[in-house]
């Protein structure tokens, strides 16, 4: 045998070396594209050749050239293979993660079921039998034949969908509680830069990332792990399913839990991440023109590099054909040849190009979509999604024009927390649904906020913002599945696919329906007996097909221009058709009580007359008739910040932090809400919408000083009026303990929580008989909340407040709370919960309780050991502050409270954790049209008896 001095060292790498090249060795039977290549090739050059150069010394043909044009021709084979496409699923079909070890390994058959297939919710009930991971049959309830060996379960028309899919995730990348150790979401450095096409997050996952089964238990059964948004390539994003240990040894092994596991790996779909907008140019400094220049650059070499690919694929095919010994030599030692076949660092960019990489894109704005779809063009590849597009609503034709069928991934309420997400528009699904344009709702996994376990709850609540049902839960199942091309496999309830099935406690587009049973490639995932105890205290539902969920109430301009012009204060308004009241002074008519049916009298804001025996309207007096009405108190949101904050990543929007720079030890340099507040924007309108007429302000804290909060109220203001947009200006003294407590530089003052507790201690006892502000905490004139979340630090604070029993002490967080709930109770310290849907986000949340159906409920644990609670909503900015009833309406249902004692979780109960001045007569009041503790209810009216005015009148919100 011929001995060739290696010229090529890479060539011998490429076949033999690190794993994501072995698959090249693989046989891949030749496309269709590249036999019309061939063809070509022999119509073109190979035919010619032959004419001319009849090789005479074919014999003499080094194996070692032959063994590498063909290494080199299975490549091209590879570059022209399309992505397969599989047909549409019969029951027969093996799923390929499947073992039989750990793998389902009877046949379950579910009897009785409401049905959402992935297209529709079937009418009438369903039987559904599933086997070795796969279904088998979906047949009409009780027509499956009684066999033995088959194991039932009869479910008595409860609600059952596919396992939910979440296109955009960034768990076991970035596993929980979060440590910098374990932070490999966003590959930022300086030798990379923002073009990272060649990263995989595959190599970033983490198979114990305790959020997976987090994740599993609301539902979702398929994720989508994708790199960070830094980078304008970020890299390779891979599918998993979300149950850990999934392989025949049980072990944390990552490729266990791919869903494409068992599948060759060069026949599995791939997907890229990239970003527009303003994560790249905030990390990269550039602007951006400089970004979209870097993109097209690295695009134009990509293109280059396919084409010399292409030419060397062409000749290689003559050449072979050819077998001619020296045109052979020359091929495969051909400078082009590295370069042509054996671009790792290109390989995907130019997988994007031939259209085998499904592409995903962070893209936020109109400017950032034309843009891109710009780019799409100029190169040709195609964009599988628009990931968060919170300005998709405003553009949706431009979307659609692409010709590409674009999904928008995107977020139902989350927002304002950058100005590329202050167009987020609560109605945007109902918007992009009726231009046609995919609609697909994601988490975007990573902390508390974007727990993905609520991945349904955004599709719950664009269905309340009238996305229609069906559309709804597509977007949660066949739609994250047609994008991602895996629709032969997950997304739908229909024999043949991938046994990933949720059994639903209530309709599932209803306040806090939660799994029964996650079933994924048809193992149970859930332990039946948590599911019985988190669930001890909810209502069973009805019937879920019934039962179907509300969408808010809309109603024409002229209406609400002859109701709401009236300036009611004036005349009367009469509201009739009123079904339940949580006022106090007011009947008494509680929920269940179908024969209500009351008028309210109000004038002057105030009611006059409520009962079936009011006077009969007056032509001069304004009516309301309501299908369902509801009356409740104001509700009071302890904020995130609103009024001081519009915009958290715009400095110029926020009215700044307290400098961590003075320790807090002197009551005269404590800061004061009252003077920074604004009283307008958007985190108003979603207040009011949300029937939160209170809300206290407290300033932004940058360690562990805080400051003096703030009440102000959310009404439509007609003349810019401090006195009458601020109900109290001194409302409590914030501290911050924990984590949020250290410094982060040198010059802050407290280094470490036990530097705030001592301070905080040492604060109490130097102003004991002081007549300033502290000496005001700690003999209990103005309460003091604590921000903090680890039970070990409200442990601390519950020392303290048997130091000094006159405090009048506040949690507020409160993660870790029902930790220690009997001492919370025991010393009369009341919570204001953050935590009510928690998560062990972090260290110091680590304990945190999740929830149905894996743990009891934050709540239930409060409420059951007698802690006084209400509810507040976390977060960066106030965009959630609308679900605040709907919050309590959660923690209502798994606390096993009553609907009075769930209003009072966020309205009451705050007032006297507070101890604000709300009497009776001058609290505020909402008339709405439906239960607001349930989706879809709207505000129709709100009230300010001490102003004698409307406060809002239908308002709306985006
Ligand atoms: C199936 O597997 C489960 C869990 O491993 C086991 O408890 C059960 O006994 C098995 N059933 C059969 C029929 O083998
Ligand atoms: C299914 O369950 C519902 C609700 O319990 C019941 O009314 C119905 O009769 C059941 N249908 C069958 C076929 O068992
Ligand atoms: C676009 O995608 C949606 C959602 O996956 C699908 O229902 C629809 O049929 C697709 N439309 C076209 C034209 O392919
Ligand atoms: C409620 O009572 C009013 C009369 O006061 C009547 O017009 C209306 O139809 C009633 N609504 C219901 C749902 O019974």
């Amino acid at each position: 045998m011929d001995q060739v001095p290696i010229k090529h060292a890479p060539i011998l790498l490429a076949l033999g070396g690190d794993k994501s090249r072995r698959r090249y060795r693989t046989k891949v039977p030749l496309s269709a594209l590249s036999a019309i290549t061939i063809v070509l090739a022999f119509q073109l050059l190979i035919l010619p050749y032959y004419v001319y150069q009849k090789s005479p010394s074919a014999l003499r043909l080094s194996q070692y050239h032959l063994e590498h044009l063909d290494a080199g021709l299975r490549k091209c084979a590879e570059y022209n293979t399309p992505p397969i496409q599989y047909p549409v699923p019969a029951s027969t079909r093996i799923n390929p993660r499947w073992n039989p070890k750990t793998g389902q390994n009877e046949t379950i058959i579910l009897r009785n079921v409401t049905l959402f297939d992935g297209d529709t919710i079937l009418k009438g009930a369903y039987d559904v039998e599933f086997a070795d991971g796969v279904f088998k049959s979906v047949s009409a309830a009780g027509t499956f034949p009684i066999t033995s060996g088959i194991k039932t379960w009869n479910l008595d028309g409860k609600f059952i969908t596919p396992g939910l899919i979440d296109l955009h995730s960034h768990h076991l990348a970035m596993s929980w509680p979060m440590l910098a150790a374990t932070d490999d979401t966003n590959e930022v450095s300086d030798d990379f830069g923002s073009l990272t096409p060649f990263v995989r997050s595959i190599d970033a996952m983490k198979a114990y990332d305790v959020a997976t089964t987090i994740i599993a238990s609301g539902g979702v059964t398929s994720s989508l792990i994708l790199p960070g948004s830094a980078n304008i390539m970020g890299g390779e994003g891979f599918l998993v399913k979300n149950l850990l240990r999934s392989g025949p040894t049980g072990e944390e092994v990552v490729e266990e839990i791919l869903l494409e596991h068992g599948v060759p790996k060069e026949e599995r779909r791939r997907y890229m991440k990239m970003a527009c907008g303003e994560n790249p140019r905030r990390v990269y400094k550039h602007t951006r023109m400089g970004n979209a220049w870097i993109f097209r650059k690295h695009m134009e070499r990509a293109s280059s590099v396919r084409e010399k690919q292409d030419a060397w694929c062409l000749s290689a095919a003559a050449v072979k054909e050819s077998g001619d010994v020296a045109a052979i030599a020359e091929l495969v030692q051909s400078p082009q040849r590295d370069e042509a076949t054996d671009s790792l660092e290109l390989d995907s960019t130019i997988a994007m190009l031939r259209g085998k990489i499904g592409i995903n894109v962070h893209c936020y704005e109109p400017e950032d979509f034309e843009d891109m779809l710009g780019h799409s063009k100029e190169f040709g590849f195609r964009i599988q999604a628009f990931h968060h597009a919170l300005s998709a609503w405003q553009v949706p034709e431009l979307i659609k024009e692409s010709g590409e069928n674009i999904t928008i991934a995107t977020f139902s309420e989350f927002g304002f927390s950058k100005k590329e997400g202050y167009e987020s528009n609560l109605w945007a699904g109902k918007i992009l649904s009726d231009h046609e344009v995919p609609v697909a709702y994601k988490s975007d996994h990573v902390t508390e906020e974007t727990n993905a376990k609520y991945l349904l709850f955004q599709a719950a609540t664009a269905h309340a913002f009238h996305l229609p049902a069906d559309l709804a839960l597509q977007s949660v199942t066949s739609v994250p599945a047609r994008s991602l091309e895996i629709d032969h496999r997950v997304g739908f309830v229909k024999p043949g696919y991938d046994a990933d099935l949720v059994v639903w406690d209530s309709h599932p587009l209803s306040m806090g329906a939660t799994p029964l049973q996650v079933y994924i490639d048809g193992r149970a995932t859930l332990d039946p007996k948590k599911v019985t105890e988190s669930h001890a205290k909810a209502a069973v539902a009805k019937d879920p097909w019934t039962e179907h969920p509300k969408q808010r109430k809309i109603v024409s301009t002229a209406v609400k221009k002859e109701l709401c012009g009236l300036g009611a204060a004036a005349g009367r308004i009469i509201v009739k058709g009123i079904k339940e009241s949580y006022l106090d002074n007011s009947p008494v008519i509680e929920s269940g009580s179908d024969s209500n049916n009351l008028t309210m009298v109000i004038q002057g804001g105030s009611i006059t007359c409520f009962g079936d025996s009011c006077p009969s309207p007056s032509a001069a007096d304004t009516v309301i008739e309501l299908e369902n009405g509801f009356v409740l108190p104001g509700l009071t949101s302890v904020s995130v910040s609103l009024g001081l904050l519009e915009i958290p990543s715009e400095q110029g929007t926020s009215d700044g932090k307290v400098s961590t720079q003075s320790s807090g030890s002197n009551a005269e340099e404590v800061v004061y809400a009252k003077y920074g507040v604004h009283l307008d924007g958007k985190n108003f309108n979603r207040a009011r919408i949300g029937g939160v007429t209170r809300a206290i302000s407290a300033p932004a804290a940058g360690g562990f000083a805080g400051g003096v909060s703030v009440g102000i109220k959310t009404k439509e203001q007609k003349i810019l009026s401090l006195d009458d947009g601020i109900f109290q200006d001194e409302v409590a003294l914030h501290f911050q303990i924990g984590q949020k407590s250290k410094g982060k530089k040198a010059t802050d003052s407290i280094s470490s929580i036990a530097a705030a507790i001592s301070k905080f201690r040492q604060i109490l006892t130097d102003n004991k008989d002081k007549h300033n502000l502290y000496g005001k905490a700690a003999n209990g004139t103005i309460p003091v909340v604590a921000h903090v979340e680890n039970e070990y630090d409200i442990a601390q604070l519950v020392r303290v407040k048997k130091d000094y029993p006159s405090l009048n002490l506040v949690i507020m967080g409160g993660s870790g709370a029902p930790l220690v709930a009997d001492e919370l109770a025991a010393a009369g310290i009341p919570v204001i919960l953050t935590a009510n849907r928690g998560a062990p986000q972090t260290w110091e949340k680590r304990n945190a309780l999740v929830g149905p159906p894996l743990t009891k409920s934050a709540a239930a644990v409060l409420s059951d050991a007698g802690v006084t609670f209400g509810l507040a909503i976390a977060g960066e900015v106030d965009a959630h502050i609308h679900n605040l009833p709907i919050e309590a309406g959660w923690a209502a249902k798994y606390a096993g409270l009553g609907k009075r004692e769930a209003v009072d979780l966020v309205s009451r109960n705050i007032e006297r954790i507070l101890s604000l001045d709300v009497r009776e007569e001058k609290r505020d009041f909402v008339v709405w049209e439906g239960d607001p503790m349930e989706f879809g209810g709207t505000v129709v009216l709100s009230f300010d008896p001490e102003a004698g005015v409307v406060g809002t009148c239908w308002p709306e919100s985006t």
